[in-house]
């Protein structure tokens, strides 16, 4: 095969990074809650697996309102997960085991159990620890109406009263107030910060809504406003994120941003080389299972990533996302949190296909693939029961919106087990569905049909396979249902979206399929295949 292994250092431009939702992937101490112990005992079964590189979650100490996306302190693990030195032995054992990890820091707000904001409550209006948030008075005669016209990226007002009749903002929950990123402290902290994790040996950090942090002073109101829009995607975030690269840089360390933007040329401005290394594709995520949007999605991907030499991701599903399994057995197969319904009838058989297709096509596509806990067992979204959930989305939309426990529920590791293995002695935080033990880890590894064999042979085969990290992308196809493009001179990947089976393209022979193939040499629909050429 041509192309060559990337070097050490340019680790990230292709790797296959896992995301561990802490609190649900394994509980070493039987609690009901998933944590650093249980992520311990499972770092030979993500070696096996083959992942380059974890993704953490918020580890930090939380009062959970929003799954730990609410820090009150950077500096310490909740206890719920452990303590900073299992963290820190955590970093190390997995580096042993070739894993890099990259923890996750929430900028744009804190908890309202963090410090300065307690000491901004009891400090009062017009006190510097107000300043390191965005409190105002409010509107209307006695000042009860909210500031502006905001809305809460989880539903309803931004903007909560405090007892001495203040409104501080908070674009998510009422428990995660925005930071005011005008203030130097705020910068400083973050600084500080992202030191502390490089040196306890982080490889990366992603950034949380990282294009949400820089307000408009004036926080004026969206209604006939004209100009830069007042919170999302401010000129003044290139500026910060030029100083968080200068100490990535120090330390060799990488980001991941959380970067939702329909733009794809403000999108690209993250990844100028003295920026991010990389931020997370929503394109690709969101695009419904259809050969000529997916095509349009990669190409378009590829042409915004190009001028700033920068790696594309490749991701299907996140804590936040319909699992794949799911979204790809519906009848709309694209993901938007404003259509998340209940009861959206899924044929998961149909969905499993179309997952593990779109497995060998992510993997296959040049840059890095994220892969979500669950992803590789094949998981579906789970039915979490109404008096069970926990997700502030459900609860702020008025109960309108499933929210994201769906995806969040515990991992099933061993079939026999209680529990499916989670580990907990109790219920665990949210209910595993009854038919979890089918899919559980150790079940799928003695079968090798499964999702988790179908992963664990493509991502062996990713890591010998030179023409996946270092080869262009060329495509050899048109049609609408059919995508098939080469990675450098010797591997091809074809997949199909169609219904009718279709020729494989002329090959020597068949590395991986994601099912069984129609006779000798046709390709049925739902189906993708790695052929060397
Ligand atoms: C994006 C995270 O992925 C999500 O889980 C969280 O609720 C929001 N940011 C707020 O931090």
């Amino acid at each position: 095969m041509e192309g060559s292994q990337p070097a050490a250092d340019d680790w990230w431009r292709s790797a296959v990074i896992y995301q561990v939702y802490v609190r649900s992937f394994a509980d070493g101490d039987g609690d009901g809650t998933g944590d650093l112990s249980g992520v311990r005992s499972r770092l030979p079964y993500l070696a096996e697996l083959g992942v380059d590189a974890l993704w953490f979650t918020p580890w930090y100490l939380s009062p959970m309102a929003d799954g730990g996306y609410d820090v009150a302190d950077y500096r310490t693990i909740d206890p719920a997960f452990g303590t900073l030195a299992e963290a820190e032995k955590l970093i190390a054992e997995a580096r042993e085991s070739g894993i890099r990890t990259i923890v996750d820091i929430v900028p744009n707000h804190v908890s309202d159990q963090h410090a300065w904001f307690r000491a901004a409550l009891a400090a009062g209006p017009g006190s510097p620890e107000r300043a390191l948030f965005h409190f105002r008075p409010g509107r209307g005669e006695h000042g009860e109406l909210p500031p502006n016209d905001w809305e809460s990226e989880f539903g309803g007002v931004p903007w909560t009263r405090v007892a001495d009749g203040e409104w501080y903002l908070h674009l998510f929950a009422a428990e995660q107030p925005d930071l005011n990123w005008a203030h130097p402290a705020v910068r400083q902290e973050h600084e500080d910060i992202l030191r502390f994790w490089f040196e306890r040996g982080v490889a990366g950090v992603r950034i949380d809504s990282a294009a949400l942090l820089a307000k408009d002073p004036e926080l004026p109101d969206l209604a006939g406003h004209r100009g830069s829009h007042p919170y999302l995607d401010r000129d003044e975030l290139h500026d910060i994120y030029r100083g968080w690269r200068a100490i990535a840089d120090e330390f060799g360390g990488i980001f991941v941003g959380e970067v939702w933007l329909p733009d794809s040329e403000r999108f690209a401005r993250y990844l100028r080389p003295d920026e991010l290394h990389t931020a997370f594709n929503f394109t690709f995520l969101t695009c419904p299972w259809d050969g000529e949007r997916l095509r349009r999605a990669i190409d378009e991907t590829l042409a915004e990533h190009a001028p700033v030499k920068a790696p594309a991701t490749w991701v299907l599903c996140n804590h936040d996302i319909t699992r794949t399994v799911t979204r790809y057995g519906r009848a709309d197969t694209g993901f938007a949190f404003t259509s998340k319904a209940f009861g959206v009838p899924s044929d998961l058989e149909l969905g499993t296909r179309r997952a593990r297709a779109a497995a060998l096509l992510s993997l296959a596509l040049p840059g890095s693939v994220y892969l979500y806990q669950g992803e590789e067992l094949g998981l579906p979204e789970a039915d979490v029961p109404l008096d069970r959930v926990q997700d502030p989305m459900y609860f702020r939309s008025q109960g309108r919106a499933p929210g994201r426990d769906g995806c969040r529920t515990p991992l099933p590791w061993a079939a026999g087990e209680p529990y499916a293995g989670f580990g907990s002695t109790g219920d665990p935080w949210l209910p595993l569905p009854p038919d979890w033990p089918l899919r559980a880890a150790d079940r799928q590894a003695e079968d090798p049909a499964s999702m988790l064999s179908l992963y664990r042979e493509a991502l062996r085969l990713r890591r010998t396979l030179a023409a996946l990290h270092t080869g262009p992308l060329r495509w050899l196809s048109e049609g609408p249902d059919l995508l098939v493009f080469a990675r450098g001179e010797n591997l091809v990947c074809a997949v199909n979206l169609g219904d009718a089976p279709v020729h494989l393209p002329a090959h020597t022979g068949i590395l991986l399929a994601s099912g069984p193939l129609d006779g000798e040499d046709r390709l049925p629909g739902d189906t993708a295949v790695w052929l060397a050429v």
